[in-house]
């Protein structure tokens, strides 16, 4: 369509462009939220369930009587969820039945360097028309290809947390997700099950995703190609990041969800590309300052719950709430909007309280317990400079002052070696680590932010930002990748390899 991009570089919600979608956006709140389905294993042995997706072109319903073209994993947006149970062995075994090469990540993971989805390792489409392809990334090497499908093997051997899978090919992985290759992988342990936190259908996800759409439904993302760019003097606004201007909450435009006047664990997963999001309640309870109560991030459970106002999450970051809706009568209405937003994306989603319900619920005083690593046990220190950069003559966004090759190691851990890493930023870069968590020592010069509590695998950095963090290389031996997950920043390169030897 004409008039295709609103060029928008913003200092402090997003780093991105805004897209504005030419169909005719429906008024909020009027459709419920709904969970994605949670996918049944094929296969159970002794200690391993082994779970299918196939991943393949399908048409979702965003809005009423319009099929938009999608990429989904079983063909739906998001895709299935898979629960593991901690301490059996999860294998997804993926058919790509989509015209391009996919790899799949489970982010948050702990898994072998094989099975993490490097990025190319590709699985080539299963109708063979790719064959020849030869998976070359940058440096020209080609990664460990399969043809039509590949086994996933997750040993699930941590802790209760909200992870997520989406598609991760070397210099594709946003479109990739923008057009619908991500789920939700939950893992559920004995320690969070003995806590008395709502369950059942008083748990609910909600993966929340910038979008923009065609006159005619199509999902709308910008041409990497400059030639095809419409708005005179915008080289290159795919690199910035891209953002929407429909919020979907589990693949449904500004939903409402009935509940209960009684409590509510919410997890938050932003799967926007670029966008982040600040998610308040409206209007608050009265009273209450700080309704949302933090009891969980990327890595599980904190150790004590933590009342905020409102909740930070950039790109792929988890924070996990519970939100009391008896301070609420029945009959009453409550937003979750996002202050980064304006306009459309203002607004996120609706409750609706319904009923009185009796509530057997509680948030601990006492969580869970986290080992703290001690900076004094730290064998050495890095610095891992993320910011903007010429390569080769074009912009691009660089890790100390170098772009992605497979063959650029940028720290060579021993195996269990405790490391404290500072990083650097010149914009806002969520950096995101493979394979391990991690503990945020310091911001600047200044303690851990309010969001920062328990293991992180995603940490938010705004611009001219610099935090300490620390982690133990363990787990595995081998080469996995971190990276900006801005999945636009990290398609342009910004990505590097840690080896653990
Ligand atoms: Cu969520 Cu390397 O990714
Ligand atoms: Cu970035």
């Amino acid at each position: 369509g004409g008039g295709l991009l609103a060029f928008r570089f913003t200092g402090t919600d997003s780093t991105g462009t805004l897209l504005r979608s030419g169909i005719d956006l429906p008024p909020p709140f009027r459709r419920p939220l709904t969970q994605p389905p949670v996918l049944a294993p094929v296969e159970s042995t002794g200690d391993t369930d082994v779970y299918e997706i196939t991943q393949r072109e399908a048409t979702a319903e965003f809005f009423e009587g319009v099929q938009t073209p999608i990429w989904g994993y079983d063909g739906i947006f998001p895709g299935p969820t898979i629960v593991s149970p901690r301490g059996r062995t999860t294998v997804v075994r993926h058919r790509n039945e989509l015209p391009v090469p996919s790899v799949v990540h489970l982010h948050g993971g702990r898994v072998a360097p094989e099975h993490d989805g490097y990025p190319t390792d590709l699985i080539l489409p299963a109708d063979g028309s790719l064959d020849d392809h030869h998976g070359t990334g940058h440096g020209g090497h080609a990664g460990d290809v399969t043809h039509g499908s590949r086994s996933y093997e997750y040993p699930i051997d941590q802790r209760a947390a909200t992870l997520w899978y989406h598609d991760h090919r070397m210099d594709f992985t946003a479109p990739a997700v923008w057009r619908g290759l991500a789920g939700l992988h939950l893992v559920t342990d004995e320690e969070e099950r003995a806590l008395p936190l709502p369950d059942g259908d008083r748990d609910l996800a909600l993966v929340i995703m910038d979008r923009a759409f065609d006159e005619d439904g199509a999902l709308r993302y910008p041409s990497r190609d400059p030639e095809l760019l419409e708005t005179p003097g915008v080289t290159a606004p795919y690199e910035a990041g891209v953002l929407g201007d429909v919020i979907l909450v589990n693949g449904t435009p500004w939903p409402y969800q009935e509940v209960d006047a009684v409590r509510y664990r919410l997890r938050l997963l932003n799967g926007c590309n670029a966008r982040r999001l600040r998610l308040r309640l409206d209007p608050a309870p009265d009273g209450v300052d700080e309704p949302l109560v933090q009891i969980a991030s990327d890595g599980g459970l904190l150790e004590r719950p933590r009342a905020h106002p409102h909740i930070d999450l950039a790109s792929a970051e988890r924070q996990e709430v519970v939100v009391d809706f008896s301070r609420y009568g029945p009959g009453q209405t409550v937003r979750l909007v996002n202050d980064f937003g304006s306009g459309t994306t203002a607004d996120v989603m609706e409750f609706r309280v319904v009923r009185e319900a009796r509530d057997e619920s509680e948030v601990p005083e006492r969580l869970s317990e986290i080992e703290r690593l001690d900076p004094a046990d730290a064998v050495r220190e890095r610095d891992m400079v993320f910011q903007s950069n010429a390569v080769d003559g074009q912009h691009g966004w660089t890790i100390n002052g170098d772009p992605f090759s497979v063959d650029r190691v940028h720290a060579a851990p021993n195996h269990g070696d405790i490391e404290i890493w500072n990083l650097y930023t010149d914009f806002h870069h969520p950096i995101h680590l493979h394979l391990v968590h991690f503990q945020v020592l310091k911001r600047g010069s200044r303690e851990p932010g309010r969001f920062d509590g328990g293991w992180k695998d995603t940490l938010d950095l705004g611009p001219a930002e610099q935090a300490r963090i620390i982690t133990r290389f363990d787990g595995y031996r081998g080469k996995y990748v971190f990276h900006c997950h801005n999945l636009e920043h990290e398609d342009m390169m910004m990505m590097g390899n840690f080896e653990v030897r």
